[in-house]
């Protein structure tokens, strides 16, 4: 598939990395400079690249948005026309100093930015970890018991696309439902974070968690 990143940090940064090295071609965007995106892409191998925002969604199969919650419209406006694209978002809509969700309850990030690019395909999905883990899980790769990962979304085409980048990083794909389930992953996601950050164990035992 032809992946666009938008918002190349820890997340986009990482999941680009996979996805070119599992054979995807990648464009990396959206940083605060060319020069972090160009030194991504080479260290991602052949198949990366780095560019703009347009450039990463012309032609792409897919977009990463990887971007904290308060980028969210600046990305879109600087993306462009995203109609009939599929977008995959692990952005989680925290408050500006990071400290609590910004919408939870009555709905979600991923809801919330469907409302935004309603021609979109969206699919919410690899926000539920945190990206310390993501080389181990590639690198593993096991045949067999494989962390689960959640993602869900109301189109039928992202969500099969979803399933096979979540496949590819290592991950066995749990479809959870249509996009509304996002409200429950991602308050889920901020215990995993909690665990993750700030209990006993750091990023391990946030993994094993999510495992479970
Ligand atoms: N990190 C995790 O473990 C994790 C787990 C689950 C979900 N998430 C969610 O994933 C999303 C991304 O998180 P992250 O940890 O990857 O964040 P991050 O490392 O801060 O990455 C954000 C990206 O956006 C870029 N950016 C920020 N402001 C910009 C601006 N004004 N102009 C251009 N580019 C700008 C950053 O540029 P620079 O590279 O130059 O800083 C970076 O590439 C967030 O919504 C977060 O809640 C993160």
């Amino acid at each position: 598939m032809r992946i666009g990143i938008l918002g190349s940090g820890l997340m986009g940064g990482k999941l680009g990395t996979i996805f070119a090295r599992a054979g995807h071609e990648v464009v990396f965007s959206y940083a605060r400079s060319t020069k972090k995106l160009e030194t991504l892409a080479r260290k991602a191998g052949k198949n990366a690249r780095a560019g703009t925002p347009p450039e990463a969604a012309h032609r792409a199969d897919a977009l990463l948005l990887a971007v904290h919650w308060s980028q969210i419209d600046d990305v879109l406006q600087q993306t462009g026309d995203l109609s009939d694209k599929v977008v995959v978002t692990c952005s989680m809509p925290m408050n500006d100093d990071d400290t609590d969700l910004a919408i939870t309850h009555t709905s979600s990030g991923a809801e919330e930015l469907a409302k935004k690019i309603p021609k979109a395909r969206i699919v919410s999905a690899f926000n539920t970890v945190p990206s310390e883990v993501l080389f181990g899980v590639y690198e593993a790769r096991r045949k067999a018991a494989r962390p689960s990962l959640i993602y869900c979304g109301d189109d039928l085409r992202s969500k099969r696309l979803a399933a096979e980048l979540i496949r590819d990083v290592g991950f066995d794909p749990v479809d959870a439902g249509p996009l509304r389930i996002a409200r429950y992953a991602e308050p889920f996601t901020m215990l995993v974070a909690q665990l993750a950050y700030e209990g006993k164990g750091g990023p391990e035992l946030a993994y094993r968690f999510e495992r479970f």
